[in-house]
């Protein structure tokens, strides 16, 4: 029975104990290709805010940008109450809590290596001392009880790539204060995961899906590529869609994959690419192929006949300071930013603004067919968390004796465990709540 909520999707070529490499990597290639694209002449064509001109500079800055022209896809300072006038729960601030985390990197044994930040070493603690408060009211813990008791017999499905496994990672650490779930299927490179909690009935899959479409991807095991993504934005990706039916639930998102560089194919012929060498080609830019995969992905779930309650879960941010992850760059806040401080890096703009744009269209379609779409807006709240990431501690005392600082590479982009993100359960909580979903 419960083998049947298996992911049967494979990725050939890596190997589990390289996975790190490959999803850091990935994130630091495409960080890179978005820099050159805007050393580049062409840019998106969406309007600008903040101008796409800041994003020449290989350097991160920090200057004050005019947020009000940025309303139409973020949230502004300050705005207690929603469009429907009930309470923002993604706008708000981080305010001090001693209380701390609920698990340790001794109480779960789910979190990997990379992102368990205390048994590598980091140094400082505040980090894990900070709540998220919502301006209109207030955010209740995780009721991890209460959450597998109302998810009896339910599935879930997070569909992306490797920060949702960051994040799933984080509500297995939640969940198995209560019950410890067994993995009942992965695929080779343990991309493709599903855990299974055998006396709530309750299954947890994630599927790597990181383009949501079809692409050929010519990595090594490091993430190095041997060539350029070949994107079809045209098809979905059949690991995901294959699945869809299954689940009661699903989470997606976009990502940091569609800054790398790419070919980029419809009806089977090259419309473009991002950041490659072929001159003969025209650069398309990271916007075009962004909103083609979610669009489809959106006319997918609107016409599915399977209406499960659908999350999607808003751009991730990175925080690389003095630099960029190839020269240099680190994340050593160890306090969260106030909102005046940091407005986010102008590549989050462009996608933050795609996606609520496609969001907003595919919410309108939804409200016809009767598909159920919901945003889960983690962008602000984790713009403002330079201090979440590993940094330096992804890997096991990195400062030791005996070992060269000068190699030390840094993980701005992932997050400590615990950390940050198990604030995001803690918002899907509250959504299904206020959703009717459980009671
Ligand atoms: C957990 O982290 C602490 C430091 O914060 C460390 O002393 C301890 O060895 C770690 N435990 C495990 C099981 O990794
Ligand atoms: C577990 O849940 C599935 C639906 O997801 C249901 O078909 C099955 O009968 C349940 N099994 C048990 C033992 O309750
Ligand atoms: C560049 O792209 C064109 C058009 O797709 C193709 O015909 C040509 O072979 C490519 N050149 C190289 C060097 O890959
Ligand atoms: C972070 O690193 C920069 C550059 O090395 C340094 O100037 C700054 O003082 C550091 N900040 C903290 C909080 O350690």
């Amino acid at each position: 029975m419960a083998g049947d909520e298996g992911v049967p999707c494979s990725v050939p070529k890596s190997k589990a104990r390289q996975l790190f490499n490959v999803f850091f990597f990935a994130a630091l290639v495409m960080v890179f290709s978005f820099y050159l694209l805007f050393s580049n002449s062409s840019g998106p064509d969406v309007a600008p805010c903040p101008p796409y001109s800041n994003a020449a500079s290989t350097r991160v800055r920090r200057t004050q940008l005019d947020l009000s022209a940025c309303a139409s896809y973020i949230r502004l300072p300050g705005m207690p109450l929603d469009a429907k006038g009930k309470c923002d729960i993604f706008s708000g601030s981080w305010i001090s809590d001693p209380s701390g985390p609920v698990y340790t990197n001794y109480s779960c044994r789910f979190i990997e290596a990379p992102q368990n930040c205390m048994s590598n070493g980091r140094p400082d603690k505040d980090y894990l001392y900070w709540r998220w408060k919502p301006y209109g009211c207030d955010l209740p813990q995780f009721d991890s009880a209460w959450f597998l008791n109302s998810m009896r017999d339910k599935s879930w499905a997070f569909i992306g790539d490797s920060i949702f496994r960051n994040h799933i990672q984080s509500m297995l650490c939640l969940l198995s204060k209560v019950e410890e779930p067994y993995e009942i299927y992965h695929d080779k490179p343990f991309k493709c995961r599903t855990w299974y909690f055998a006396n709530h009935n309750f299954t947890l899959a994630m599927i790597w899906a990181p383009l949501l479409v079809k692409a050929d991807i010519f990595e090594d095991d490091d993430g190095k590529a041997k060539s350029e993504i070949q994107i079809h934005v045209d098809v979905l990706e059949e690991k995901w869609t294959s699945q869809y039916s299954k689940y009661d639930y699903v989470i997606f998102s976009g990502g940091q994959w569609f800054l790398k560089t790419m070919v980029v194919w419809e009806s089977n012929g090259i419309v473009g690419c991002h950041n490659c060498k072929n001159s003969s080609i025209k650069e398309i830019g990271v916007d075009y192929p962004y909103r083609m995969a979610l669009r489809l992905a959106y006319q997918f779930m609107t016409s599915s006949k399977h209406k499960p309650l659908v999350f999607f879960r808003t751009w991730t941010p990175d925080h690389f300071e003095y630099g960029e992850w190839f020269s240099g760059g680190i994340c050593n806040r160890t306090s969260p930013y106030n909102e005046e401080q940091y407005t986010g890096k102008p590549v989050d703009h462009v996608m933050m603004r795609i996606e609520m744009e496609e969001f907003e269209k595919a919410t309108a379609t939804a409200e016809e067919g009767g598909a159920r779409l919901k945003l889960l807006d983690t962008f602000h709240l984790s713009l403002l968390r330079p201090d979440g990431h590993p940094g330096p501690y992804r890997t096991f005392d990195p400062f030791g004796k005996g070992k060269s600082t000068a190699k030390v590479q840094n993980d701005c982009l992932h997050w400590c465990l615990p950390g940050p993100i198990d604030t995001w359960d803690e918002l899907i909580m509250k959504m299904l709540v206020d959703e009717g979903e459980i009671s």
